[in-house]
């Protein structure tokens, strides 16, 4: 990945300043938090920010659960940490309801640019590695298990990184045991393949 870690857009700085001020204030509905998340998250459900991930159509529970690490720290990244500082448990679920409703990202890829050799190698490791067994055949997720179809290939390669690491703490060991005998190259194929899944 080429891309510096720090780079946001500067409706996502603006959306930052504005809700840290805000929950000074405490006074934020629902409604006026959804729109700071979607601020950097793609009102369309859909990210243009990078590093920052799509959340279109992310089930519901697996929202609320990382909603809910961000806040009690427990997956630590010090911007989400701060974004979801007071969420009261009924706003954290009622904001994952919302954010699960929008439409699903697309990829940004036309089909005609895509390596058809290196998607079907990749579909192969994939099922491998029983990625579809529990991501769901077509990678859509469910439950606490997020859909990883149509994600952006930039947040994909680092979070699986992340989980390899141990760097990510996840609700539970299920990813860091997977990506155990995943070389990073393959990290790097597996985001390719899953951020052009149609
Ligand atoms: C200033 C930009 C910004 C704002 C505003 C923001 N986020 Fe995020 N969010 C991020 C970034 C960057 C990540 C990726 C963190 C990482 O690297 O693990 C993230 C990660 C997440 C994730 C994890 C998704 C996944 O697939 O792992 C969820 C859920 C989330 N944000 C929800 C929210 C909610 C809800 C709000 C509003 C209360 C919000 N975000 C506001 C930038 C932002
Ligand atoms: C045993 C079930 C299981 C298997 C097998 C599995 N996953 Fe996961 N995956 C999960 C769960 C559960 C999570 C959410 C963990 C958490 O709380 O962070 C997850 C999270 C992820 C995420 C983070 C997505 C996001 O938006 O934050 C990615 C990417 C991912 N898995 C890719 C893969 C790939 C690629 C494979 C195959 C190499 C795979 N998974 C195999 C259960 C599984």
């Amino acid at each position: 990945m080429t891309q510096p870690r720090n780079i946001l857009s500067r409706t996502c700085v603006l959306a930052a300043a504005l809700l840290v001020f805000a929950s000074a204030a405490n006074s934020q509905t629902v409604q006026e938090r959804l729109a700071t998340c979607l601020a950097c998250h793609g009102e369309n459900g859909q990210s243009n920010t990078p590093l920052t991930p799509s959340l279109g159509a992310q089930p519901a529970f697996f929202l609320s659960i990382q909603i809910f690490m961000f806040r009690d720290k427990i997956r630590q990244v010090p911007l989400m940490n701060q974004m979801t500082q007071g969420i009261s448990n009924n706003d954290l679920k009622a904001l994952a309801e919302a954010i699960s409703k929008l439409p699903a990202p697309v990829p940004k890829h036309a089909p005609e640019d895509v390596n058809a050799e290196r998607m079907a190698a990749t579909r192969t490791l994939a099922e491998q590695n029983r990625c579809n067994v529990c991501h769901g055949a077509n990678y859509a997720g469910g439950e606490n298990v997020p859909r990883i179809a149509s994600q952006r290939e930039d947040y994909l390669a680092k979070t699986l990184r992340e989980y390899k690491a141990n760097t990510r703490r996840g609700y539970d060991a299920a990813m860091s045991d997977v990506l155990h005998s995943v070389s990073d190259e393959q990290i790097g194929d597996l985001a390719y393949f899953l951020s052009r899944l149609r």
